[in-house]
């Protein structure tokens, strides 16, 4: 699908069909979209007073019209005025281009003006990132026919319309950084969604290796010997049991000056994690293809840095291991060294997500990092806690703490704060190591964000766990309440919120 930018009247837009958002108990109809009306002798004004269009979020209603050049008049509700955001006109896009697509309407035209009350920078931002995510799917082994007739009829043009000459260049500054954080978001989604037969530690490695060769990316991929030299006794140990010898993913894209600051992201890139011989049940196991998607999303998160071309300077260091049971595997009870030189009980190997953290943080540090976010489907905990609509963040460090969470209120990707005290901290002690790796079930989200506190030493740290967040099973209110998320499978959490978090960590190096 394209997305285009159009300076031109609304009621002069020559397309298939024009988005036409309504909020929910107003008899009147905003900015330009009330002159279109008056075109077509107020038929929508008739509909609202007699209570046919309600204007409730997510409602819809396709109309036909002869008296305006479109063939069709697309209706969505907005819902309340109180509950207008930016987030709403996304999730109009996506649940309008949807609708479009499901009766094939080839070419949909979408009021884009900064009459929503909005700068026109993040309309198009949040118009490109509603259209592209809200249509994605995931149809890679789908072989049957009805998916090839799927392929033909899409949605192919989405216009962003503005009559102001003023909202112009920023609205298509707007829409192209919106088409790269969702071409991005996509990205990681289609990494999530590869089962783990096809996406091993080398799998992921390769689609590492397949993005560097297009953007001004390096990689480097360490294998278990050089791993063995750097003894990374953590990702060795949880890679035990799998067929697939582990990979250590690291990436650079220097955007700044050379002796710049180094952002560093680490993502949990555990392709399959069975438990190991802490075997986890059988009832949705599946799920757990899922858990790399902190790994994916720094990946795809890279990918939008360099394809903005952003002035910073960014490491990205992935852990990549499956996690089995095994002769080889790893055991509950035995005692492995960090890169760190810290010394670790294992009490359960589904533990397995802030061991290879812990070594990848302490290399991270290594090759420079001044700042660390990670990003992990580390805790059931933080499902339980938080469930699918909000990531958990801990951390060492206010001001960091604080942009991460500011980053996700721009891109309505929800990141609260739990504790990390250090009460915490004592519960991972043990007696017969430094640290163990399960502190049992209460606070689990937070006793894992201290294991991996240890690692980072003084360097300004934050985690975000992403378990409830990174996919979606037949999870229905999160695609509800945000049509741009997925029904099933990878959503990309964490790609647009880590992009702006870099971009934020640039503008402040610039200024
Ligand atoms: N990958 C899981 C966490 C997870 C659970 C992600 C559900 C997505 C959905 C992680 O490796 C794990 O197994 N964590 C255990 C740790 C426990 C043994 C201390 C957990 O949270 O149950
Ligand atoms: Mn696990
Ligand atoms: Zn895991």
């Amino acid at each position: 699908m394209e997305i285009k930018v159009l300076h031109s009247p609304l009621e002069k837009v020559c397309a298939k069909a024009i988005l036409i958002p309504v909020f929910e108990g107003e008899e009147r109809l905003e900015g330009p979209l009330g002159k279109i009306d008056e075109m077509q002798d107020q038929l929508l004004l008739g509909l609202i007073r007699s209570k046919e269009i309600q204007g409730k979020f997510r409602e819809f209603h396709l109309l036909h019209t002869h008296t305006l050049p479109v063939s069709h008049v697309l209706v969505i509700g907005l819902g309340k005025r109180k509950d207008f955001s930016l987030d709403r006109l996304r999730s109009v896009c996506a649940r309008g281009l949807r609708i479009a697509r499901r009766v094939r309407i080839p070419q949909v035209a979408f009021p884009a003006g900064s009459f929503w009350g909005f700068d026109p920078l993040r309309i198009g931002v949040v118009a490109a990132e509603g259209a592209l995510l809200g249509l994605y799917r995931f149809r890679k082994y789908v072989r049957r026919e009805e998916e090839e007739a799927a392929q033909r009829f899409g949605v192919q043009e989405f216009l962003c319309v503005t009559e102001d000459r003023e909202d112009l260049l920023s609205l298509e500054e707007g829409v192209r950084k919106g088409k790269i954080l969702a071409e991005c978001t996509i990205f990681a989604r289609d990494l999530v969604n590869e089962p783990g037969n096809q996406m091993t530690p080398e799998g992921l490695a390769q689609a590492a290796r397949d993005l560097a060769s297009s953007y001004p990316i390096e990689v480097e991929v360490l294998d278990p010997e050089k791993m063995k030299e750097l003894e990374m006794g953590c990702i060795l140990a949880v890679a035990g049991g799998s067929v697939h010898p582990p990979r250590l993913i690291i990436l650079r894209y220097s955007g700044g000056g050379k002796g710049d600051p180094i952002l560093g992201f680490v993502g949990k890139g555990v392709t399959f994690d069975s438990g190991g011989i802490s075997l986890k049940p059988a009832e949705n196991m599946h799920y757990m293809r899922g858990d790399m998607a902190g790994a994916a999303a720094v990946i795809g998160a890279l990918r939008a840095v360099a394809s903005l071309r952003l002035p910073l300077n960014l490491l990205g260091v992935i852990p990549a291991v499956e996690n089995l049971p095994d002769g080889r595997a790893y055991r509950p009870g035995d005692i492995i060294p960090s890169h760190a030189g810290k010394m670790i009980e294992i009490l359960n190997t589904d533990a397995e997500g802030r061991l290879i953290l812990a070594d990848a943080l302490a290399y991270a540090r290594k090759l420079g990092a001044s700042r660390l976010v990670d990003i992990a489907t580390l805790t059931g905990g933080c499902v339980v806690a938080l469930g699918h609509s909000a990531s958990g963040v801990m951390g060492n460090n206010r001001e960091l703490l604080d942009e991460v969470i500011k980053a996700g209120l721009e891109t309505d990707e929800v990141m609260w704060q739990l504790p990390l005290l250090e009460e915490y901290t004592i519960q991972m002690k043990t007696p017969l190591a430094d640290l163990k790796n399960s502190g049992g079930r209460a606070a689990s989200p937070c006793t894992a964000a201290a294991f991996l506190k240890e690692f980072v030493g003084d360097l300004p740290w934050a985690h975000i766990d992403i378990a409830g967040t990174a996919m979606m099973e037949a999870e229905k209110i999160p695609y509800q309440q945000h049509p741009y998320l997925p029904k099933h499978g990878g959503t990309g959490v964490g790609v647009r919120t880590l992009a702006l978090l870099a971009e934020s960590f640039a503008r402040k190096r610039g200024a």
